[in-house]
């Protein structure tokens, strides 16, 4: 049975057993060329609107490991600018509508992945999903979402890949599931919601999780349908007591969309506050702003995991490729 339904990934919804998806992941981890055979002669197109360090790098070395050919392309700085809108006069700065150019990707490719950022300017645009759908609807193969206007799977799936791991090795005790918290932290730009849209529609999903808390000041309420579920509370102390895991996100404003209304330096995690955790293990999708987001003294402590978070990116990217192969 697959594992992924609907020929795409693109939400925790296209998932049919994240538990079983996180093992096969776990399990290319383990054995990267177990798989080597499944996709020789295919071709997978990583289709990138926006910048990305992890998410391109991980994503082509598993292909690499399932045996596929993976080509990158930088539409925003190599391609023709694309339109998306239904119906658009193009007499403005695009130059190729999604209409014509997806399915012609698509015949170049058996997979195609895409990374597109929001706008940040008009909620109702951003959560419509514009970019992605339309790509989808008209290049006629399997689409991996490599970060949309509104969530990130991939990272997700990588976020509970590496919290199952980490209870692998050190087990809560007896029937023990982990407190996960997601803290908001400062941060100098308006960042997109995707990440922990992402985070908080995964956790409520997984079956693994115990509590489920987010935390953050107030007016930063996220998308009621990602977090609904969650406890949510503005007292950052109060959320990290006996946290098991702690996820830091910035994030800006999705009610008064896209502000930064206030940039609170105590909301950054220190030492000082992990002291209330069960010796809380500390996770962030990065690129961190060192000292402004997480400072130096925990992200280079033995409580960050984000290097090893980083690295499960490829494992996370395997098992899902190796689905729609
Ligand atoms: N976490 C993440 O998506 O990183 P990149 O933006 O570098 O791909």
């Amino acid at each position: 049975m697959s594992l992924i339904k609907n020929k795409k990934f693109t939400s925790v919804e296209d998932v049919a057993d994240i538990n079983a998806l996180v093992q096969k992941a776990l399990q290319y981890k383990a054995n990267p060329f177990a798989d080597v055979a499944l996709g020789v002669n295919k071709r997978i197109g990583l289709l990138f609107l926006n910048p990305s360090l992890r998410t391109r790098l991980s994503t082509q070395i598993a292909a690499k490991n399932l045996g596929m050919e993976a080509i990158v392309f930088n539409v925003d700085k190599e391609g023709w600018k694309l339109e998306f809108e239904e119906g658009a006069i193009m007499s403005g700065n695009t130059s190729e509508h999604v209409k014509d150019a997806a399915p012609i990707l698509g015949s170049y490719f058996d997979i195609l992945c895409i990374r597109t950022f929001p706008s940040l300017v008009n909620r109702e645009d951003d959560y419509s999903e514009l970019y992605i759908s339309e790509f989808i609807k008209y290049c006629g193969r399997p689409v991996i979402s490599l970060e949309s206007s509104t969530l990130h799977p991939l990272q997700s799936l990588t976020d509970v890949i590496t919290i199952t791991e980490q209870l692998q090795n050190t087990p809560l005790g007896v029937g023990g599931k982990p407190k996960i918290v997601l803290t908001w932290a400062p941060h100098v730009k308006a960042l997109p919601q995707c990440v922990s849209n992402s985070f908080s529609q995964w956790i409520n999903a997984w079956d693994g999780k115990g509590e489920f808390v987010i935390a953050h000041p107030e007016h930063y309420e996220l998308a009621e349908q990602f977090t609904k579920g969650a406890t949510i509370t503005h007292n950052q102390d109060e959320a990290l007591k006996d946290a098991d895991f702690v996820y830091v996100k910035n994030w800006s404003t999705y009610n008064d969309y896209g502000k930064i209304y206030e940039n609170d330096p105590s909301w950054m995690l220190t030492l000082d506050k992990l002291k209330q955790t069960n010796n809380a293990k500390v996770m962030h999708c990065l690129p961190v702003r060192r000292n402004v987001e997480l400072s130096d003294e925990v992200l280079d402590s033995a409580h960050s995991i984000v290097t090893q978070e980083a690295g499960n990116r490829v494992w996370a990217a395997q098992a899902v490729i190796s689905e729609f192969l």
